[in-house]
């Protein structure tokens, strides 16, 4: 069985989503935020596994991790990167690079291949079966 044919479709120059920022894109009817994080792009559907809220509209923030020291203490630190959105319905927070949801990592938003070419980002499109 052969991989799905895929296209590149142009979203901006890389200049133009600094870090930290967020381009919202309709490609073939669908909804999708490319992120820059820094270190990096991702690309996850406008679509909230919840309810179908525009997930991509939310807050980015830095996931705080906990870790619990030998003795109970409890030592908490941020993320490098804003790496965590907040689905602006309701609150249900997503890992903006994998789209796994933070509370039931069973669920996730669906993802997408981000291209970096010549100083402008794209996104890796399967084709859909007609
Ligand atoms: S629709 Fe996103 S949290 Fe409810």
């Amino acid at each position: 069985m052969s991989a799905p044919a895929t296209r590149l479709v142009r979203v901006a120059p890389t200049a133009d989503i600094a870090p930290g920022e967020r381009r919202i894109v309709e490609v073939d009817g669908r909804s999708i935020g490319v992120f820059n994080l820094g270190d990096g792009f991702s690309a996850i559907a406008n679509v909230c596994v919840h309810q179908g809220g525009p997930v991509c509209w939310g807050r980015v923030e830095p996931r705080v991790h906990a870790e619990v020291m030998p003795g109970g203490e409890v030592r908490e630190s941020l993320s490098p990167a804003p790496d965590t959105i907040a689905c602006p319905w309701h609150g249900w927070e997503y890992d903006v690079r994998t789209g796994t949801c933070l509370a039931n990592p069973r669920k996730a938003l669906r993802t997408f291949p981000v291209v970096v070419r010549d100083g402008d980002v794209y996104l890796e499109i399967a084709e859909r079966a007609s």
